[in-house]
C-alpha cells in the first residue's frame, strides 16, 4: 500500500502510466477506523480499479476545540486495516498540506438550510468545514466515485448537494454505502470506544427503537411517533434525546404526513453520558 503525505506525490502517483487508465476510488476518514469505514473500502474495491483512503482529522469541521484535541489518533493500526482491506493508496496530509495559509480554511460555499438544521443546528459550522476539507480531497484525487456512509445521513445530503451545485467540472459520482452496525445494532462509531460499559449496554435502545418506527406508522401520527421515540429513549436513564425528526432525503425538511410521496429518513442525536451518538434509519 502507497502512503503519501504531499498532495503532489500522491497525484504524481495517481498520474502514472499505470494508475492513469484506472477508474479511482476514494474514501475519505479522520482515522480511527473500524469495519464501517472497512465497508466504503470494499464498496469501493468492488467498483473502481484503484482504491484512495485519506486521513486526516479536519480542524475546521470541529466547533469544539477539547473535540478535536481529544478526537482518536491510531494512524498505525489505520494503516494496518487499510492495509488488509486491500487499499492501494492512502493520503496521510499533514495540516499545513491542506492549511496552507487562512485564506484555504475559508468556505466558499453556500447550504442554505441543509447545514442549519439538526446537526447544523447543534453543531454551528461543522458543515462549513465538512465541505471546505471534502471539496478540496476531491479536487485533489480527481475520483471517479467517491463514497460515503449513511450512517452520516445529512453529511452524504450535503456531499451530494456541492458536488452537484458546485463541482460540476470533477468526473465524481457520490456513492452512499449502508450503515454498519455491531451485532447489537448500536451504529458503529470511531466515538463507541468512549461509552462506559452502563451506557454501552444501554445504548442499542436507540437503533431498537428507529427500528420499530416502520410497523407503528400504520397506527400513530408523524407527530404521535416523534413524541414516543424521545419518550421511549429518554425513559432510560443513560440515554438524551437532542434531536430527533423525520425529513425528506435531499430538502431535509420535516415532513408532516406519512402519505408524503417522497423518501423518509428518521434522524436522531443522543447523549449517552457525555458521548454523542446519531444514527438514522430509512422508513
Ligand atoms: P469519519 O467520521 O472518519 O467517517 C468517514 C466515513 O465513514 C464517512 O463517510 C462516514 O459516514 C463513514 N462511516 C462512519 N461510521 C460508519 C458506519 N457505522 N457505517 C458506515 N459508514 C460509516 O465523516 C467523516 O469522517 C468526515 O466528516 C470526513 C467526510 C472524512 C471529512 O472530514
Amino acid at each position: 500500500m502507497n502512503i503519501f503525505e504531499s498532495i503532489h506525490l500522491l497525484q504524481d502517483f495517481l498520474n502514472n502510466a499505470d494508475n492513469q487508465k484506472k477508474t479511482i476510488g476514494f474514501v475519505p476518514t479522520m482515522g480511527a477506523l473500524h469495519q464501517g469505514h472497512i465497508s466504503l473500502i470494499e464498496c469501493s474495491k468492488r467498483s473502481t480499479e484503484l482504491t484512495v483512503a485519506s486521513i486526516f482529522v479536519n480542524s475546521t469541521q470541529f466547533n469544539n476545540p477539547s473535540d478535536l484535541q481529544n478526537y482518536p489518533r491510531t494512524l498505525d493500526s489505520d494503516l494496518q486495516k487499510l492495509d488488509q482491506a486491500g487499499c492501494d493508496c492512502v493520503f496521510v496530509p499533514t495540516d499545513m498540506e491542506m492549511y496552507p495559509n487562512a485564506a484555504s480554511r475559508e468556505n466558499i460555499f453556500d447550504f442554505g438550510r441543509l447545514a442549519t438544521v439538526m446537526e447544523g443546528a447543534f453543531r454551528p459550522g461543522h458543515f462549513d468545514g465538512v465541505g471546505i476539507i471534502v471539496s478540496k480531497l476531491l479536487e485533489i484525487v480527481k475520483p471517479n466515485k467517491a463514497f460515503f456512509g449513511q450512517k452520516d445521513f445529512q453529511q452524504l445530503t450535503i456531499i451530494r448537494y456541492m458536488t452537484e451545485k458546485y463541482l460540476t467540472h470533477l468526473p465524481s459520482e457520490i456513492i452512499g454505502c449502508d450503515i454498519i452496525r455491531e451485532n447489537d445494532g448500536l451504529a458503529m462509531s470511531s466515538r463507541n470506544v468512549r461509552l462506559s460499559s452502563e451506557h454501552r449496554k444501554n445504548a442499542p435502545l436507540i437503533y431498537q427503537i428507529l427500528s420499530e418506527i416502520a410497523q407503528r406508522k400504520n397506527n400513530y401520527s408523524v407527530k404521535e411517533i416523534k413524541q414516543w421515540v424521545s419518550d421511549e429513549i429518554n425513559k432510560n436513564p443513560y440515554l438524551e434525546v437532542e434531536y430527533f425528526d423525520i425529513v425528506e432525503n435531499k430538502s431535509l425538511n420535516s415532513i408532516k404526513q406519512w402519505n408524503e410521496e417522497n423518501i423518509k429518513v428518521a434522524c436522531i442525536a443522543v447523549f449517552a453520558g457525555d458521548v454523542r451518538l446519531i444514527d438514522n434509519f430509512q422508513l
